[in-house]
């Protein structure tokens, strides 16, 4: 009530001034143009009655002159007129001025030497008068003054009309104004602050209410911006809370971003963490005028971004984006998430030429397809690898510039696209703990075999202290291919190589996800009381009581036609699916400049053409292929209206969407049908597992996904569900860290650095 008390004084004041003001102002202007006008009225007046004056005094002295005077008033519509010769009572004067001066001659302002012509509104007897007074020939040239007296009643009735108008306006704006300030305070600031305290304390007894509409809210629009993110902090930490009680009560050892967090501290006793990845985790990309920003489709940084940030630490990647440049500062550095920064992201910048070398040529037309067993031969060209060395380099400088001024630095570098940058980094740091984990699998000897640079991968990979594969069996391919290629030691009980007086340990460290528990925005999808899964099918424009969902990068080694072929016996030998079953498949192009990924994408889509010609029956197909990149959350609402998920990869060493489908379900409910041939066949053992080659074995897992008992269904995916929530990203990152931060550093000296022939 004060606020509003005091916004209504103010602004009544404000207003009674302003009119007040604005009134003065216009009757003032009135005032001056008006005796501007009768002063020159009153000059020519005087100058004729001059003429008149002196014969009719010279004539019959002051008595004629008053009768000239009364005759030249009415005629010149002046309300009198009186003539003075220096004594304070006037010479002659009309009845009327003779009557209002009786006994106040001072009371018409007269001219003097200092100023002969004066006109002034005053008042006499009541009258509103305008006088002017002039010099005056009397006779023989005896000077004296004439006043010419004029009625401005009407100006002055006119003034005070518009003074009382102003007035009676003040008051009603005063009103109007008083109900819309307590309108407005109340409405738009009382009101949301009400709610948002009332919000608050439920937050505060753990009542997790979401705040109110948004245009509720108004002018409190950034606070309530602000309140949100501070509630779902809270929230999120009294769900750790909750979750670190939980499995203090069950003694469990479950690994979540805060323990993370404080176990990567204490391990790395005040060194940084630092990861070197091709694919960056944000990407800022033009869409028309504006740069948005995109998470790519990468399995990997689905895996790592969760763990950047729970630990802090510098990502270094790519600038791949359209739009890159303009976000970072003059290092090429800016903080990520942009939403809500948790650590930071340094951009290498590479020009068409390395990238379709190093990136398109050797790492995607070479190791790609050398690494994965699909039948799609690598192509080794001279000039794509000498790109790739320089690369390398590119980002060997780029992560011993960051590295500068710490300590015994943990260097973590993902994948292919970088088998030389441990020994160029641990060349020029020796006292880095590096580890490379390589996200794809190791093939055996002989196919490995077939690279004309085995040796030089090799002796890279070598720089390292810790080589990661997701599986054993890549661990196993690794070291005989070393073994069978370099001059070394390879200890088989410990898993380790030895060049010189440098060991490196190989491991198998299975990589995995965060489950949605741990994930905001997993969380709140699945909190939507909006979820509703018939009308996200009905988005989808998906038919069928039952639905299978695919989702890939479009890339050969996924099996997608095979898997379109599998969905295809299926529907052949069950036809009784017919119009009651839909698969949708989501796939991300990828890497399209290269040919065998252009045909792919073509090749996809004839195959889902084919096939739902074949089926189809007036609005209904049985496969719905959408080419295009989806976000989390989109991928999030897909696996959860699915009945199955088909992943049927040809090779793959680990593939997280198998992981990332189980971790969605949390209704526990869902049936994943898995390729034997990825590395997530080897823990999640009870998903269908199926040869993708073989498309009856496909189609007969689908009819297997369709009819599975409802109990059936939970206990696997439940079971499921624990494996991936005990095994999750955080304590795949968490032993990885561990066992490279026990690594002694400064380590005996590096083994030869691939050199710099690449010029
Ligand atoms: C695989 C690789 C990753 C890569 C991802 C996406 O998962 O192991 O290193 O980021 O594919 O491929 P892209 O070439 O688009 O980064």
């Amino acid at each position: 009530m004060r606020l509003s008390l005091r916004l209504i004084a103010l602004l009544a004041t404000g207003v009674t001034l302003l009119t007040l003001v604005v009134t003065w102002a216009d009757v003032r202007a009135e005032r001056l143009a008006l005796g501007e006008r009768l002063q020159q009225q009153a000059q020519t007046a005087a100058e004729r009655l001059q003429e008149a004056a002196e014969p009719a005094l010279r004539r019959g002295g002051p008595g004629q002159l008053t009768e000239t005077l009364e005759r030249f008033g009415s005629r010149e519509d002046l309300a009198g007129a009186a003539v003075w010769d220096g004594k304070p009572a006037p010479l002659a004067a009309t009845l009327t001025v003779a009557r209002a001066l009786n006994g106040r001659p001072d009371a018409v302002p007269r001219c003097d030497a200092s100023a002969p012509h004066c006109g002034a509104f005053v008042t006499l007897n009541d009258m509103a008068l305008f006088t002017y007074s002039t010099p005056f020939r009397l006779e023989r040239t005896k000077a004296g003054v004439v006043t010419l007296f004029y009625d401005v009643s009407d100006f002055a009735a006119r003034s005070a009309h518009a003074w009382h108008s102003a007035l009676l306006q003040v008051v009603p704006q005063v009103l109007l104004i008083a109900l819309v300030t307590v309108g407005v305070v109340h409405a738009s600031v009382l009101g949301p602050i009400r709610k948002t305290a009332h919000w608050m304390k439920d937050l505060r007894f753990g009542r997790a209410t979401p705040l109110s509409d948004p245009a509720d809210v108004g002018l409190l629009d950034s606070i309530s911006t602000e309140a949100a993110g501070l509630a779902q902090s809270l929230a999120s930490a009294r769900a750790a809370a909750e979750e670190e009680a939980r499995l203090r009560e069950a003694a469990d050892s479950l690994w979540t971003p805060e323990r993370l967090r404080v176990g990567v501290h204490n391990r790395l006793e005040g060194s940084r963490l630092f990861l070197v990845s091709n694919r960056e985790p944000y990407e800022h990309v033009r869409r028309g005028r504006a740069i948005e920003v995109q998470v790519p489709a990468s399995g990997l940084v689905t895996a790592l971004e969760p763990i950047l940030r729970a630990c802090d630490g510098t990502w270094i990647a790519h600038g791949s984006g359209d739009a890159d440049r303009e976000a970072v500062d003059e290092r090429s550095r800016l903080r990520v998430p942009p939403d809500q920064p948790r650590y930071s992201l340094r951009r290498v910048w590479l020009t068409p030429e390395e990238e379709d070398g190093y990136y398109f040529g050797f790492s995607n037309e070479g190791l790609w397809p050398l690494c994965h067993i699909a039948y799609t031969r690598p192509m080794f060209r001279t000039r794509d690898w000498e790109l790739y060395q320089r690369v390398n380099h590119h980002f060997a400088q780029a992560v011993v510039e960051e590295m500068a001024g710490d300590e015994a630095p943990l260097l973590l570098i993902q994948d292919y696209h970088f088998a030389l940058l441990p020994a160029l980094v641990k060349h020029r740091r020796p006292d880095a703990r590096i580890g490379v984990f390589w996200h794809i699998p190791w093939p055996n000897p002989e196919a490995f075999g077939i690279c004309p640079w085995r040796t030089e991968l090799l002796d890279g990979l070598l720089g390292a202290d810790l080589v990661g594969f997701h599986i054993q069996a890549h661990c196993r391919n690794f070291l005989e291919t070393v073994d069978r290629c370099l001059e070394c030691r390879v200890e088989w009980e410990r898993h380790a190589v030895y060049r010189g007086e440098h060991a490196t340990l190989v491991r198998p460290h299975p990589i995995s996800v965060a489950l949605p528990e741990f994930m905001n925005e997993a969380r709140d999808a699945a909190a939507a009381p909006d979820w509703d899964r018939a009308a996200t099918r009905r988005d989808l424009g998906v038919e069928g009581l039952y639905v299978g969902v695919g989702v890939d990068r479009i890339d050969y080694t996924k099996g997608i036609i095979e898997r379109f072929r599998g969905i295809e016996r299926f529907l052949e030998r069950c036809p009784a699916y017919l119009e009651r079953f839909a698969f949708v498949q989501a796939g991300a192009p990828s890497r399209i400049q290269i040919a065998r990924y252009q045909t792919l994408l073509v090749d996809v889509e004839v195959e889902a053409e084919r096939i739902n010609r074949r089926f189809q029956t007036g609005t209904w197909r049985p496969i719905h292929l959408f080419r295009r990149h989806h976000n989390h959350e989109e991928i999030a609402r897909l696996y959860r209206i699915a009945d199955f998920c088909l992943v049927t990869s040809l090779h793959d060493g680990m593939n997280l969407v198998a992981k990332e489908y189980v971790a969605c379900r949390d209704d526990e409910d869902g049936v994943l049908v898995l390729s034997q041939f990825t590395g997530a066949a080897c823990e999640l053992r009870d998903a269908l597992l199926v040869n993708p080659y073989d498309i009856d074995q496909v189609a007969a897992a689908i009819k297997t996904a369709l009819e599975m008992p409802g109990q059936e269904r939970r206990e696997r995916m439940r079971r499921m569900r624990r494996g991936v929530r005990e095994r999750n990203v955080y304590k795949w990152a968490a032993d990885l860290i561990s066992e490279l931060a026990d690594v002694r550093a400064p380590a005996a000296r590096a083994p030869a650095a691939v050199e710099a022939e690449w010029l």
